[in-house]
């Protein structure tokens, strides 16, 4: 594996579980491999899991890893061409990836969407630029359009917890004050869309999702109809997609907070989250807090996702 985006790049699903399998029960066995290799992390973005656990693998597997805030101690970047660099940034974007591919082996790069153009963030301008000037293998840490290492993750805990051949998920959209990417939705879609199960996406009217991560799940805009029966719920906000829309949050409706009453629809369904999650918003302390929530089992396999994904990275070197 040179680079990994999507979890589309997973090929053959029933070996990429026998993978996370394999690291999760013996998470040292590759020590070796990753002996004098250094992994570089940069963070355009805030995050807890992703960082964590994509340095506890990269320790796993015995690499070094050096971890760069852009917006804590480093220089500002300016990311357009063109730009007269008058203002208050002093270094290029341009010049910064080559440089800090000298540095490194691999390199993990998180760059949520902005919302100023969905041109720009769709088509994942500064993950692409990472991947064309750095000359290093480049991974996915939640891009503008996708989370992989996310959507890898919840598949290898569905993997683990599901009951039947087809489960039933669902992907639900819950109320959240501000304005999120839709780069978790968009990429458990493709993922779902991977598996071969049963799957519906639920939201309010304005909130469809680019059609090419919808694929064939089936959208249904009453959400305690999409719940019946469901296996799994899996709650997320996002941002409107379509149109002057891209980016806006156009409802805050509490009444798709997912609650107890809408579990009681499901077949006594797990409840997903990717975190950080707001209490009280997208979900009930009661959920979250219930027997049936997976979203701790779920962040806890970020480990094997980045585990498996960077251990295919470094076979590939
Ligand atoms: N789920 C997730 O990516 O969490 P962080 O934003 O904390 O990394």
């Amino acid at each position: 594996m040179k680079h990994f985006t999507s979890v589309t790049q997973l090929g053959d699903l029933t070996a990429a579980f026998e993978k996370a399998r394999y690291v999760k029960e013996n998470p040292f066995a590759d020590q070796n491999l990753g002996r004098n290799r250094t992994l570089l992390m940069i963070f355009f973005n805030s995050s807890l899991r992703t960082r964590l656990s994509t340095q506890k693998a990269a320790m796993n597997l015995g690499m070094n890893v050096i971890v760069l805030d852009i917006n804590q101690g480093a220089w500002k970047l300016e990311t357009e061409r063109g730009v007269v660099m008058d203002g208050d940034k002093p270094e290029h974007l341009l010049e910064a990836i080559p440089v800090m591919g000298c540095y490194c082996d691999v390199i993990g790069v998180r760059s949520f969407a902005r919302f100023e153009s969905r041109e720009y963030d769709y088509n994942e301008t500064i993950l692409e630029q990472f991947i064309r000037y750095s000359g290093k293998p480049v991974f996915s840490m939640e891009a503008a359009t996708r989370h992989p290492l996310q959507t890898f993750a919840d598949m290898i805990t569905i993997e683990e917890y599901k009951t039947k051949a087809r489960p039933k998920i669902v992907m639900t959209w819950a109320p959240h004050p501000k304005a999120l990417p839709q780069a978790v939705p968009n990429s458990f879609a493709e993922g779902i869309n991977m598996t071969g199960y049963e799957f519906v996406i639920t939201h309010p009217h304005g909130y469809e999702l680019d059609p090419a991560f919808v694929g064939n799940a089936k959208v249904e805009y009453d959400q305690d109809k999409a719940l019946e029966g469901a296996d799994f719920v899996y709650a997320k906000n996002w941002a409107a997609y379509s149109g002057d829309n891209y980016g806006k949050v156009l409802s805050t409706d509490r009444s798709w907070t997912v609650d107890s009453r809408k579990m009681a629809l499901t077949d006594n369904a797990y409840f997903m989250h990717c975190l950080p999650v707001r209490r009280n918003m997208i979900v009930t302390d009661d959920v979250i807090e219930s027997e049936r929530s997976l979203v701790i089992p779920e962040a806890a396999n970020r480990v094997v996702s980045a585990q498996v994904i960077l251990k295919e990275i470094l076979q590939g070197l």
